[in-house]
């Protein structure tokens, strides 16, 4: 079930006449003289995205113009089912397959709001299921885009690392992946001290949730999440301002899985792993420390520069653990770094690869379905701004300069023999409210890698 959208066809299904807008003159024409006194006497202007309410002779409602832009994307209608009165409706005309389910996803998406703690008083209205529509696909983008903003939106206060661990477990029990939490000082014996050291002073034990499914001897997809459930900043402490945001910094891991659920659920013929480190950077008394030097996984040492630069650290190590299987495609994605906000905004996905043909692929497909990265350098030659004089490494660069390369740099040490790698530092939340898109938490990239792991994997 597609919230918001029938298919059991009902008498009183008012009809949306989607028109281009230079068509928009020309399509009056065909219509009654009362209705094209109606739009002309409200000065309609016939403009992309407008709609106006159609009456019929019985002074009701009796249809919708719904001016469209060239392109259809799936968030073209999105704005409908919050500002059409409550019924239900259907689009009139034929709209070619992927364009109908664009119209499916969007809509049910136009009726998302977070109403854990706040009931959604809002009416909307429903729309009668468009022939030609990829049912299972509208489905599919409706169901990972409300996992991941749920997620993100949950508070820290109940969603800890261990709730990030129960979350994973249900996407992994709907598709039976098998799923292997270390937890607390196990991440000891288990050798990811770096994710122990980052989560250790919160009351919520930190942990490495691994999940894997598909054929063993499919290709190796591997995704690794930022599972920061709440970002304090550590010792380093953040201020009012820079914190009131981060129960956001589990966004990663909630693209992570919801980019999972999409790729069991198309059961894409892939040998999928999901690694999500999930912590609280928090402050106590066992707190780690800014001049702490961690030893990491991969057995590099790492000097604390600044415990807010948590995120790399608890990336690395499950990097490293991703690493050592040689996987054919690396993914991470995390809210690493304000850095990468100021670089690119707070709409694209900053987005890090070697690979050009990975790239190319990414550029094209997010293009088309509407979810935008843009490729920012790893420009080794930065590298050294990361040195340190007692470690191998430092988690956070001298300088201040080009922070989101930096960090990337920093994840990069821990990358050695996956055959591609891509890292996305990303928003996870919309800051303006757009049809479909309310504040809040939002997905970002996973649309797009989904549509490229389709091409290159599926079957
Ligand atoms: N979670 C933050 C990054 C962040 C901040 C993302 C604001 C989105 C919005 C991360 O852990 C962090 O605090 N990074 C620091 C790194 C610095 C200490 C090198 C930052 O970006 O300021
Ligand atoms: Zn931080
Ligand atoms: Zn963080």
């Amino acid at each position: 079930m597609i919230p918001y959208v029938v298919t059991a066809a009902k008498d009183d299904i008012r009809p949306i006449f989607v028109v281009e807008k230079d068509m928009v003159s020309g399509w009056l024409e065909s219509r009654s003289a009362a209705e094209q006194r109606w739009i002309a006497d409200q000065n309609f202007k016939a403009e992309d995205g407008r709609h106006i309410l159609l009456p019929g002779s019985d002074g009701g409602v009796s249809a919708i113009l719904f001016v469209r832009g060239r392109d259809w994307d799936i968030w073209s209608l999105a704005g409908l089912p919050s500002s059409l009165p409550k019924g239900t409706y259907r689009i009139e005309g034929d709209l070619d397959a992927a364009a109908a389910t664009d119209v499916v996803a969007g809509w049910s998406l136009g009726t998302y709001a977070f109403d854990r703690y706040k009931k959604d008083e809002t009416e909307y209205a429903s729309l009668v299921m468009p022939s030609g529509a990829d049912e299972a696909a509208a489905l599919r983008t409706v169901r990972a885009l409300t996992l991941v903003r749920d997620l993100i939106n949950i508070p820290a206060g109940d969603l800890g690392p261990a709730a990030l661990e129960d979350a994973t477990s249900q996407v992994a029990g709907e598709y039976e992946a098998e799923q292997v939490n270390i937890v607390g000082d196990d991440l000891l014996t288990y050798h990811f001290p770096m994710v122990h050291a980052v989560g250790r002073a919160s009351d919520q034990k930190p942990r490495l949730v691994d999940m894997i499914w598909g054929d063993k001897k499919a290709p190796k997809v591997t995704l690794v999440g930022k599972g920061v459930c709440f970002d304090t900043g550590g010792l380093d402490i953040k201020s009012a301002a820079g914190m009131i945001l981060m129960k956001k910094d589990m966004g990663g891991a909630a693209n992570v899985l919801g980019l999972a659920q999409m790729i069991m659920d198309a059961n894409l013929p892939v040998r999928l792993r999901v690694l999500i480190p999930a912590v609280e950077n928090a402050i106590s008394g066992n707190a780690f420390r800014p001049s702490d030097i961690l030893k990491s996984r991969s057995g590099k040492t790492v000097e604390i520069g600044n415990t807010d630069a948590e995120g790399r650290l608890i990336l690395a190590d499950a990097l490293t653990a991703a690493d050592e299987e040689e996987p054919d495609l690396l993914i991470d994605m995390a809210t690493l770094t304000g850095a990468a906000r100021v670089a690119v905004g707070t709409e694209l996905s900053a987005t890090f690869t070697d690979d050009n043909d990975l790239y190319a692929a990414l550029e094209a497909h997010g293009k088309a379905v509407k979810d935008a990265v843009w490729r920012m350098p790893l420009w080794d030659d930065y590298r050294h701004m990361l040195d340190s004089k007692i470690a191998d490494i430092n988690n956070t660069s001298s300088g201040g300069y080009a922070g989101a390369i930096t960090a990337a740099l920093f994840l990069k040490e821990f990358v050695k023999k996956a055959k591609s790698w891509v890292h996305f530092d990303i928003m996870g939340y919309n800051t303006r409210s757009r049809p479909g898109r309310p504040v809040g938490g939002e997905a970002f990239a996973i649309r797009a890698l989904f549509a490229v792991i389709k091409e290159r994997y599926g079957n």
